[in-house]
């Protein structure tokens, strides 16, 4: 702290999207202009529905976070704010009554502890919250395989997907004598609706870097590698520079804390397929390769990158180390359910007031985190059901809201805790069109190895489409029951292994909706649209919303009048029902 005021602006990918810059530019020119306040910066707060965001810190380290800044506002918060010393209320983030206090209450931050409170792009910030001091702890100590144990006693699992437990993985790793080994992160994060290793990397570095190097340590390694989709310039960017800086201060680089332990990373950037996310064929693609999975055994631990001994972790598992290696396993083991430990961190998508990055306890309900957390719809729309794990995963209905964040709770329901993608939906999603949109992708994403996986999903996706399109007939749903179950069991990799998930979720707890468009031919929830149609009812106000903004004005009616659509012109894009403040516009 300086002693002046500071104004710290938040500018992760969500923040600069949400017109972060032009906020900060502003700010830079007042400061260049003499305005007595440091200017900083930070990643993401978590709230990316509320962006861009900014925090003023008094001289005294007081603090205020405000929400939904921009150049307008941001002018009078310097004016009141910073040179009245009188914070604008109604701008405030409350972080400890009501709404905030719902959606902060329940979270508990480790992965994302240094998120929005540190600037990325300075060590010394990472340095002053307790940053390397893990690696040091653990180069004094000097005993690779107490690391293992310590992270084995803590229980982490694996965050990545599968959800396997890391101090095994380190375990059987540091087992294969070889004077060459190496660690990869993986930082591919392909499920749609994914953006949780994003911005940790955008907004917590080190702590991924740590995490690589106490892991390398441990197994034996002294050479990684982060895997990054080349979609994330700016995680990418502040990696280089956290690369940079830390072998500078030689917390990377030769014999790192005057240990014999020498060790070197490198970004390899990725071209955006799914399936480079898988971890061998995330491997083929560092080898230069075209990215494709191959059959385990031999697991990456034995002969992995280059053939050599490889421990692969996800970018929060490799977060979550630091965290216990200075805090102990106990403390970490303290938190979650018997056989899922610590804390998740989920994005959360979709139909959902508070949009943006939560990381809460394991052992939570789903409906905690959706409908508190979360804040539900925001809507007067109810939840219907959330996608968890992306393409792998599937859709758990709101009558399964009871569930516990678990590895082993989870899965029962057919879905997967997954990387932590959380899409909601509410009663305009239609679960046949969800379907069809994750199997689109998985079809797509197919590497065309495994039969099953590129021409069954192809074959499922037909089918998907055809019942959308109203053209389902009754074997369709058999078909894909069994096209579902040969896909699962002869696909080589996690992606033909799990593609059908969607589907399969969504035929077990919303059944009726695929019978009501094969044989009702309805699509109720109004997005398939050579399913539906809308009708404006009595409870329409004659607002003229709907009317001002369909785009192919085929909506009439006076001002304060009943309005009705044309249906011979109508293309059913459901633009009247979603801006319609008064439920007036209803499907059929
Ligand atoms: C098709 C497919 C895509 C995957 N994508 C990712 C990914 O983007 N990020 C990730 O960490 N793991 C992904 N995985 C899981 C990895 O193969 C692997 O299990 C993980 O990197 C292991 O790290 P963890 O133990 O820390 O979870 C994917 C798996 C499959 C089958």
């Amino acid at each position: 702290m300086s002693g002046r005021k500071s104004i710290v602006v938040g500018m992760s990918t969500c923040n600069i999207a949400a017109g972060a810059e032009e906020v900060h530019d502003f700010l830079a020119e007042r400061v260049a202009a003499g305005l007595d306040a440091d200017l900083l910066v930070t990643g993401c707060f978590g709230m990316c529905f509320a962006e861009p965001q900014v925090r003023i810190v008094d001289a005294d380290g007081a603090s205020r976070l405000y929400a939904n800044v921009n150049r307008m506002r941001i002018e009078k918060i310097v004016a009141e704010d910073v040179l009245g010393g009188k914070p604008v209320d109604k701008w405030l983030v409350k972080l400890d009554e009501g709404e905030g206090q719902k959606l902060w209450g329940k979270q508990k931050r480790i992965v994302l502890a240094n998120c929005g409170a540190i600037d990325p792009e300075k060590i010394d910030d990472y340095l002053a919250r307790d940053g390397y001091k893990a690696l040091e702890k653990v180069l004094r100590a000097n005993d690779r395989m107490a690391v293992i144990q310590e992270i084995t006693a803590s229980g982490l699992r694996g965050r990545g997907g599968a959800g396997f437990s890391t101090g095994m993985k380190w375990k059987f790793a540091y087992g294969y004598e070889n004077p060459k080994k190496y660690v990869v992160c993986n930082a591919d994060e392909g499920d749609p609706g994914a953006f949780m290793d994003r911005t940790t990397l955008e907004s917590d570095p080190h702590a991924v870097l740590e995490g690589m190097a106490i892991g390398a340590f441990a197994t034996g390694a002294n050479e990684a590698y982060i895997y990054c989709r080349a979609e994330y310039p700016l995680a990418i960017k502040r990696l280089y520079i956290a690369i940079e800086q830390a072998t500078a201060r030689g917390f990377l680089g030769e014999k790192i804390f005057g240990s014999p332990f020498s060790f070197e990373i490198h970004v390899k950037e990725g071209a955006g397929a799914f399936v480079c996310g898988e971890e061998t064929a995330l491997m083929t693609s560092i080898e230069g390769r075209r990215g494709m999975p191959r059959v385990r055994p031999p697991f990456p631990a034995e002969a992995g990158l280059f053939g050599k001994p490889t421990t692969i972790n996800n970018v929060e598992t490799w977060a979550n180390v630091p965290w216990i290696i200075r805090n102990g396993a106990a403390a970490f083991a303290a938190m979650g359910t018997e056989k899922s430990k610590g804390t998740k961190v989920f994005a959360l998508a979709g139909k959902i007031k508070n949009g943006g990055l939560v990381e809460v306890p394991m052992g939570i309900t789903l409906d905690e985190i959706i409908h508190e957390v979360g804040g539900g719809t925001g809507t007067k729309r109810q939840v219907k059901a959330v996608q968890m794990g992306g393409p792998s995963g599937g859709c758990v209905p709101r009558s399964l809201f009871g569930t516990k964040i678990d590895y082993d709770e989870v899965t029962k329901t057919g879905a997967i805790m997954g990387s932590g993608g959380m899409v909601v939906m509410d009663e305009t999603t239609c679960m046949v069109d969800v379907a069809r949109y994750f199997l689109n992708f998985t079809q797509l994403e197919s590497c065309g190895k495994c039969t099953f996986c590129r021409i069954g999903t192809t074959r499922m996706l037909e089918i998907l489409t055809r019942i959308c399109d109203g053209k389902g007939v009754p074997e369709d749903i058999p078909a894909l029951e069994d096209l579902a179950q040969q896909i699962k069991t002869t696909s080589l990799c996690g992606l033909g292994q799990t593609a059908p998930n969607p589907v399969l979720t969504t035929l077990r707890y919303f059944r009726d909706e695929y019978e009501s468009h094969i044989f009702d031919k309805k699509c109720r929830a109004g997005k398939c649209r050579s399913l539906c149609s809308f009708r404006i009812t009595e409870a329409c106000t004659g607002c003229m919303v709907c009317a001002k903004n369909c785009p192919l004005d085929c909506i009439s009616g006076e001002k304060k009048q009943l309005h009705v659509i044309d249906q011979a012109k109508c293309i059913r894009c459901g633009v009247c029902r979603d801006l319609c403040k008064f439920d007036a516009v209803v499907v059929g």
